[in-house]
């Protein structure tokens, strides 16, 4: 698997090269997929190049909202994707790209792929846009929701599930949206499924990636976290969770990106093509639990 390059070093760019240690990771910022010349002379360095997965993107869906946001959502998710398939088409090599359940406004839910796209923020139609231009290359394009970079310590980026952890251990009572519905994605599971695509090369087209499992609200995502530490510190006294609709959470906030309700997947296509995506649960609470284990030896909760 020497032949992949993986491009970006979030969540899921570190999960993938975990996965698959042979391939080259290329990350800022000595590869800016903003710079069409970095970027190709990073590529073009590596022997045998066959696949390229760009897990690079501006992800603050909230930032994008502002002028200047805006304009670097639109350089990274919309030009860097061209750069990338200007170079990927040159050399006959195959596309995986990321792309997000905000292409659709999510009025519908158990979307299919086939649904015509309908972003309603900045971010969302960034990557409605560069989708358009990765589906002018040999591709793959993942759409995902809710993911959360499992493979990553405790005092690295949050995501919402160490976020919930943490304010559990503290003691805090947070207010959760109650209106948005989805399924969480775990990185490592995601990795899998786009090494199984790549291994397996069904047809090219767009694919609905999530982990499987009960569609459930943010909410009661968070209370699943706060039951879980209180599992692994049956002595602390863990606090609730308090529902708020997404209306009640906006108002007076200035620049918050408009959130699709509905963003569970039907994961039918990427099920026929072998890879049964495994339910979230179980995963979550070997997370949380691992969670808690660094949470004792780094902060020595007990
Ligand atoms: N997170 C989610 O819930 C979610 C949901 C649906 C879809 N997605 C999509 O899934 C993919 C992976 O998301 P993620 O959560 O792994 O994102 P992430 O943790 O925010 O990582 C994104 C990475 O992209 C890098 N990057 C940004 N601009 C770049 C540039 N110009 N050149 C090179 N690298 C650049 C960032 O580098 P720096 O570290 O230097 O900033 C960061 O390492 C993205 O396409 C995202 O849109 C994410």
């Amino acid at each position: 698997m020497s032949n992949i390059a993986i491009i970006g070093g979030g969540q899921l760019g570190r999960s993938l090269k975990e996965l698959i240690p042979e391939a080259t990771l290329l990350t800022r910022p000595a590869v800016d997929i903003t710079d069409f010349d970095s970027l190709s002379k990073a590529l073009a360095a590596i022997d045998g190049l066959e696949v390229v997965i760009n897990t690079a993107a501006w992800t603050d869906v909230d930032g994008a909202e502002t002028e200047e946001g805006e304009k670097i959502a639109r350089e990274v998710n919309v030009d860097g994707v061209l750069n990338l398939v200007r170079i990927v088409n040159s050399r006959g090599l195959i596309l995986v790209h990321i792309s997000s359940d905000y292409v659709w406004d999510g009025n519908e839910s158990d979307h299919l792929e086939t649904e015509k796209v309908k972003p309603m923020g900045v971010y969302g139609y960034t990557k409605a846009c560069g989708d358009t231009f990765a589906a002018q290359a040999r591709h793959y394009i993942i759409r995902t929701s809710w993911l959360i970079g499992d493979n990553l310590p405790t005092d690295s980026k949050n995501n919402f599930v160490k976020t919930m952890a943490n304010l559990a251990v503290k003691g805090v009572s947070p207010k959760v949206v109650c209106d948005q519905y989805g399924r969480l994605t775990f990185a490592s599971e995601l990795s899998k499924a786009i090494l199984h695509l790549i291994q397996t090369k069904p047809e090219y087209g767009i694919y609905n990636v999530s982990n499987d499992g009960e569609v459930r609200d943010w909410c009661k995502l968070a209370d699943m976290v706060f039951t879980l530490v209180g599992k692994s510190f049956p002595e602390m006294e863990v606090p609730e969770v308090w529902p708020i609709s997404t209306r009640e959470y906006v108002s007076g906030k200035d620049n918050i990106a408009p959130r699709p309700k509905n963003s569970d997947f039907n994961l039918d296509k990427i099920k026929s093509t072998g890879f049964i995506p495994s339910d979230y649960e179980p995963l979550l609470e070997s997370y949380v639990q691992g969670l808690c284990k660094e949470f004792t030896q780094i902060k020595g909760v007990v």
